[in-house]
C-alpha cells in the first residue's frame, strides 16, 4: 500500500483528503503541525507529501525543503489557493514535484498522485539496480532514467548472478561496451581479467591464432609460442564484439570451445581449458542473421542464453539532459572550462534530434560544443550536426524542408524569447498560422521563455 503524508493546518481539508484517498487504497497519516511533520518524515518513509503552501507556522515550500532534506526521492505536490501563480511557480523551481489548487478536482489530484508515485518507484528502482550493478564497484558513469534502460539494469543485474553467456544487442554507439563492462565487475567473474575484441577488426586469417594463440614453429614466421586471448582471459569475462562479422568456419570452432569449453592452439596437439564467459554484442539482429544463413545457429542458441536489448537514444529522449550534463562536467574538467550549462534551446535543439549515432555522437557534439565555446553557456550555435561522411548527411528533400523549418521556428522563437507575436512578425506570418506550425512540431513556445 503506497503511503501518503499530508501536511495542511485546516482540520477540514486534512479529514477531506484523508477520506477521499483512503477510499482509493492509500495509507494516509495526517498532521496538522509542521514539526511533527519533519518528525515523521524523518522516522517513517513516505511514497508522496501533499504540503499546503500556506501553512500557519511555516511556509509550505520552506517545509518542502526541509522534507527533500531528509527524503529527497519524495515527490512533493503542493496545495494552493486559487490565483498564486508566483508562489506555485516558486515551488516548482524549489522542487515541487506538482501542485494542485483548492478546490481540488478529485481526478485531477489522483492522477497528480499516481503519476508522482510511478515516477519516484522508477527513479527508486533504477538507483537500487545500479547499486547492484555497481555493487562493489560504483557504477556512477551509466547514465539512465529511462524505464527502459531500468529494463535493461535489471536483465544485467540478472545476467551478473549467473554465469550464462550473454548476446548484448544494439545500435552503434548505444553503450554496449559499457554494459558489458558493468555486468563483468558485478559478476562473480570481477576479479578475472576482461578482454574485448572486435570480431571485424581482425583479418580472417588472424582470428584464430588471436583467440587460440599458437605453438612455436606452427606457421612459418611463428618463432615463439603465443597465448591467445581465450587463454589470457581464463577466469574472467570476454566481449566479441561484431560477433556477426566472424566468418563460418571460425564460428564453427567458436562454437566447440562454448561446448568442450577448451580448445587447442594452432600447431599444439594437447587441449587447453578455457574458463571464459562469452558475451556476443552485436549492432545487427542475430536472429536476422541467422535467418539469412550468415550466422549458425547452434552458435546462435550457445550464445543467446541471456539476451539484452539496449534501446536506441531517440528511444528513450528523457536520458538525454542527464547525459548532456554529464559529459558537460566531464568536458569542462578535462579541458579546464567553467561551462555553466546548455541554453534552454540549445537542449531543446539535442533533444530534438534523433541521434543516429546514439550516446557517442552526443558525447562527441557536446565536447565539440565545450572546446568551441568561448562563454559560460552552451548556445544553439555550438551544436551543429557534423553528419560522419556527406551522403550520410542528405536527407529527402521534404525531410529537409521539414527539418528546415522546424530549426527556424526554434531560431524565431529563440530571439523573440518565446514571444508569439514577435515570432509571428519576424516570420511573416499570422499568430495562428504560427501556432498551427508550432503544434505541428511539436514545439512549446514557453521553452524559449527566459528563465527567471
Ligand atoms: N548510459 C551511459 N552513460 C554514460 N555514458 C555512456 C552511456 N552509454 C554510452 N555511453 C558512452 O558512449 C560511448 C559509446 O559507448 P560504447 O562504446 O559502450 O557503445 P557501443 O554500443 O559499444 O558502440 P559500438 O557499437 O560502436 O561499438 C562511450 O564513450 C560510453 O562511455
Ligand atoms: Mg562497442
Amino acid at each position: 500500500m503506497d503511503k501518503i503524508l499530508i501536511v495542511d493546518d485546516d482540520l477540514n481539508i486534512l479529514r477531506v483528503l484523508q477520506m477521499r484517498l483512503e477510499a482509493e487504497g492509500y495509507a494516509t497519516t495526517s498532521i496538522s503541525d509542521v514539526q511533527k511533520a519533519i518528525e515523521v518524515t524523518r522516522e517513517e518513509e513516505f511514497d508522496l507529501a501533499l504540503v499546503d503552501l500556506k501553512l500557519a507556522r511555516k511556509d509550505g515550500i520552506e517545509l518542502m525543503g526541509i522534507l527533500h532534506d531528509i527524503r529527497p526521492e519524495m515527490p512533493v505536490i503542493i496545495l494552493t489557493a486559487f490565483g498564486t501563480i508566483e508562489s506555485t511557480v516558486n515551488a516548482m523551481q524549489k522542487g515541487a514535484y506538482s501542485y494542485i489548487t483548492k478546490p481540488f478536482d478529485h481526478r485531477q489530484l489522483l492522477l497528480q498522485i499516481k503519476n508522482g508515485i510511478e515516477r519516484t518507484s522508477l527513479s527508486k528502482e533504477v538507483k537500487r539496480l545500479k547499486n547492484i550493478v555497481g555493487e562493489r564497484y560504483e557504477f556512477k558513469n551509466i547514465i539512465c532514467k529511462s524505464g527502459k534502460m531500468k529494463e535493461v539494469l535489471e536483465q544485467v543485474a540478472m545476467a551478473a548472478e549467473t554465469d550464462s553467456n550473454v548476446c548484448i544487442h544494439g545500435e552503434s554507439g548505444t553503450g554496449k561496451e559499457l554494459i558489458v563492462k558493468a555486468l563483468h565487475l558485478a559478476s562473480m567473474r570481477k576479479d578475472g581479467p576482461f578482454l574485448a575484441i572486435n570480431c571485424a577488426a581482425i583479418p580472417e586469417n588472424l582470428l584464430e591464432s588471436e583467440l587460440f594463440g599458437f605453438k612455436k614453429g606452427a606457421f612459418t614466421g611463428a618463432m615463439s609460442s603465443k597465448k591467445g586471448l581465450f587463454a589470457q582471459a581464463n577466469g574472467g569475462s570476454m566481449l566479441l564484439d561484431e560477433i556477426t562479422e566472424t566468418p563460418l568456419p571460425m564460428q564453427a570452432k567458436l562454437l566447440r570451445v562454448l561446448q568442450e569449453r577448451e580448445f587447442y592452439p594452432l600447431g599444439s596437439e594437447s587441449s587447453v581449458k578455457a574458463d571464459v564467459r562469452i558475451i556476443a554484442a552485436s549492432n545487427k539482429d542475430l536472429a536476422k542473421e541467422v535467418e539469412k544463413g550468415l550466422f549458425r545457429s547452434d552458435l546462435f542458441y550457445r550464445l543467446h542464453v541471456i539476451p539484452i536489448h539496449l534501446p536506441p537514444l531517440r528511444e528513450r529522449k528523457e536520458d538525454i539532459p542527464l547525459l548532456v550534463n554529464h559529459f558537460l562536467k566531464r568536458f569542462c574538467a578535462e579541458m579546464k572550462k567553467d561551462i555553466k550549462e546548455f541554453t534552454p534551446s540549445a537542449m531543446h535543439g539535442l533533444l530534438s534530434r534523433d541521434w543516429p549515432g546514439n550516446v557517442r555522437e552526443l558525447e562527441n557534439t557536446v565536447e565539440y560544443a565545450v572546446a568551441m565555446t568561448t562563454q559560460d553557456t552552451i548556445g544553439e550555435d555550438m551544436i551543429l550536426q557534423t553528419p560522419k561522411n556527406r551522403e550520410e548527411g542528405i536527407k529527402p528533400l521534404k525531410e529537409a524542408k521539414n527539418d528546415f523549418e522546424k530549426k527556424y521556428l526554434s531560431n524565431i522563437l529563440s530571439i523573440s524569447e518565446g514571444n508569439i507575436s514577435k515570432a509571428a512578425n519576424l516570420a511573416g506570418k499570422y499568430r495562428a498560422d504560427l501556432y498551427d506550425l508550432l503544434k505541428k512540431h511539436d514545439i512549446n513556445s514557453t521553452d524559449f521563455k527566459k528563465q527567471s
